[in-house]
């Protein structure tokens, strides 16, 4: 490596007079460091100054999955990298191949991974292929794509069409056509009154589908569990009742497991504790749990078919271009990544820690009026902050900030919804990787109880 790596302090100086970093204002740099994470073991990461923080958010957007460090990994990497690094995605790789059978196998009814690098532009697959789908096989019709209030499906300016985190979408309008809102799902923020949540939320897909009218419509992309948009654990009976809609409308499903794949719930994939079955499902985070960038549309055999169905017409095929889909690095990283789940029983160990995790997390709702609302799937979990739990008033944003300086500065990194959900970032978020185990836990729920006591004194 270059040898300024050694002169930390140039690299800290390089940093901050160079980068750019996402989701940062950067006036701060003018006064303090940036932050530079240095090293990271298991699930602890040490930072320029050799402090040592327990990691429970994975790499702060979940995705280091399988802990940090891991030799098997790197060298997996290094050695197709030797072996063969690159070749764009209208050929086959080797590592290419064998994940994608691999990854089919854990996924009963699914056929084919087509290979990109984010999970935005996973996601982007999917619309494209939706609307292709809508020209050459319903004369232009089933063109909109329903998204849900409160899902986020990325960066890009047609991801943020599909967005609903409109503080995530400010000032990045004008937004394309085609995509229309459904209701969120969230109990805690009820919209309806009366029992059955989950059906009743799921109803309300069917009436924004009657209003806009089935033959409009192509698709509908939700997130397995909500992830930034504040935690959300959907209602009992509402994934059932989803499918049955979009089998009665004709309407393709699309899973948007970006976060939820590859074994953070405590399944394979989110969408597998609900017996519901997909036409589309993207991911990208967990897939390789960082160590290479990979992200992988999938679909069903039959959504592939209509993309061969006309050999003849040059333009019936997918005519998609992802350069970096053709990086053998991250299936390479991919497979060892699922080995080390499937060796390590990390999913097992997801559910077990998940329960300690949400057991901890109630325990500290009986001691902290603040907490209004916990939930979570496997290692997924948040604590939504109230300024009263009567009305549900949102906790003040500065102070939910505080929380998460709080433990930062204790040695613990935890998240927080942050400039998501207008009035409602008020979610402490935990996805600690999925090695952690009962002392990790309780290290990440202890400093959660002293940020508490502070900052809500
Ligand atoms: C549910 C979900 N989908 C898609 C994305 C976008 O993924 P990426 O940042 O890799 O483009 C994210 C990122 O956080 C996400 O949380």
């Amino acid at each position: 490596m270059d040898g300024m790596a050694n002169d930390i302090s140039a690299v800290v100086e390089a940093d901050r007079v160079h980068v750019w970093h996402h989701l940062s204002q950067h006036k701060q740099y003018e006064t303090v460091d940036p932050r530079v994470i240095v090293e990271g073991k298991g699930m602890r990461v040490w930072d320029a100054k050799g402090k040592e923080h327990l990691d429970a958010v994975s790499g702060a957007v979940w995705t280091v999955n399988v802990g940090y460090g891991r030799e098997s990994i790197a060298n997996a990497v290094r050695d197709q990298l030797l072996r063969m690094n690159y070749f764009a995605g209208a050929a086959g790789t080797v590592p290419g191949a064998i994940f994608a059978k691999r990854l089919i196998e854990k996924m009963p009814g699914m056929s084919r991974v087509y290979y990109n690098n984010s999970g935005s532009e996973a996601n982007e697959k999917v619309y494209k292929m939706v609307r292709q789908i809508s020209h050459r096989h319903h004369g232009g019709k089933k063109n909109k794509i329903l998204f849900r209030e409160r899902d986020y499906h990325g960066t890009t300016i047609a991801n943020l069409a599909a967005g609903g985190q409109f503080q995530r979408n400010m000032q990045y309008g004008p937004f394309p056509d085609g995509f229309v809102m459904v209701p969120h799902c969230l109990e805690y923020r009820a919209q309806w009154d009366g029992a059955d949540y989950g059906l009743r939320a799921a109803n309300a897909i069917e009436e924004v589908i009657l209003r806009e009218g089935a033959d409009t419509i192509g698709c509908l992309v939700l997130e397995p569990v909500t992830a930034g948009g504040g935690v959300i654990v959907p209602p009992a009976g509402y994934w059932e009742r989803v499918q049955e809609i979009c089998q009665k409308y004709d309407i393709l499903l699309h899973i948007d497991e970006v976060v939820c794949g590859v074994g953070r719930t405590g399944t394979w994939f989110g969408y597998q504790h609900y017996g519901v079955r997909p036409d589309f499902v993207t991911m990208a985070k967990g897939v390789a749990s960082g160590y290479a960038a990979i992200a992988c549309t999938v679909t069903t055999e039959a959504v592939f078919d209509m993309f061969k169905d006309d050999p003849s017409d040059p333009m019936s095929y997918f005519r998609d271009i992802s350069t970096f889909g053709g990086c053998t690095g991250g299936p390479a990283a991919a497979i060892e990544n699922m080995r080390i789940i499937e060796d390590e029983g990390l999913l097992d160990n997801t559910l077990r820690m998940g329960d300690r995790l949400m057991a901890n997390l109630h325990g500290l709702m009986d001691k902290h009026k603040v907490i209004g609302d916990v939930r979570g799937k496997g290692l997924f979990c948040g604590a939504e902050l109230v300024a009263d739990r009567g009305t549900k008033e949102p906790a003040d944003e500065k102070k939910v900030q505080a929380v998460v300086a709080d433990c930062m500065a204790q040695g613990v990194i935890i998240g927080a919804t942050n400039r998501s959900v207008p009035g409602f970032n008020n979610t402490l978020c935990l996805s600690p990787a999925l090695i952690a185990t009962p002392d990790d836990i309780d290290q990440i729920t202890d400093a959660i109880d002293a940020a508490l006591g502070r900052v809500f004194a």
